[in-house]
């Protein structure tokens, strides 16, 4: 079972950025969780982050040929990005998008997503736990486990 995890502009960033917000802890100490979750559920996963919009839709574009599961957290591309959102639409296996803050209860431009159309379902708010919820979940869905 593979995975994908692809995270936008300005995640590289975690730990310095906005630490009020979105915490202390790095992308690096992210990804890391993110890889012991993703395993011990079985899932062989790559965990890759880009300030880049054409590089982010390339992505998609390889995930969707090869019937990868996607977690995405698109950052701002997800109040605007409708080309990231045509890439996204084009997946052939489940899209999960995740926030780690709760972009609903910040500023208006944040209460927009593009890409949650195209997607199964949205975590977001709990920080690195939307993350861990979302591995789950993805599992769950691809092994059918409905409870
Ligand atoms: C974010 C929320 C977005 O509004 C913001 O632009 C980000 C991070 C989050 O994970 O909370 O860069 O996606």
């Amino acid at each position: 079972m593979k995975l994908h995890i692809l995270n936008g502009p300005n995640l590289g960033r975690l730990g310095k950025r906005q630490p009020e917000i979105y915490g202390n802890m790095t992308f690096s100490d992210l990804a890391d969780a993110c890889r012991m979750k993703a395993e011990q559920l079985g899932f062989s996963v790559e965990i890759k982050q880009t300030d880049d919009e054409a590089t982010l839709i390339k992505w998609l574009h390889e995930a969707a040929d090869d019937s990868i599961p996607v977690i995405m957290n698109p950052a701002a591309f997800t109040h605007y990005s409708y080309a990231v959102r045509d890439a996204a639409a084009q997946l052939t296996a489940p899209l999960i998008e995740v926030h780690l803050s709760n972009p609903a209860a910040r500023e208006e431009f944040r209460h927009n997503s593009v890409t949650a159309g195209v997607s199964v379902g949205v975590i977001a708010g709990f920080g690195l736990q939307s993350y861990l919820m979302a591995i789950s979940a993805m599992h769950d869905l691809l092994t059918n486990d409905k409870s």
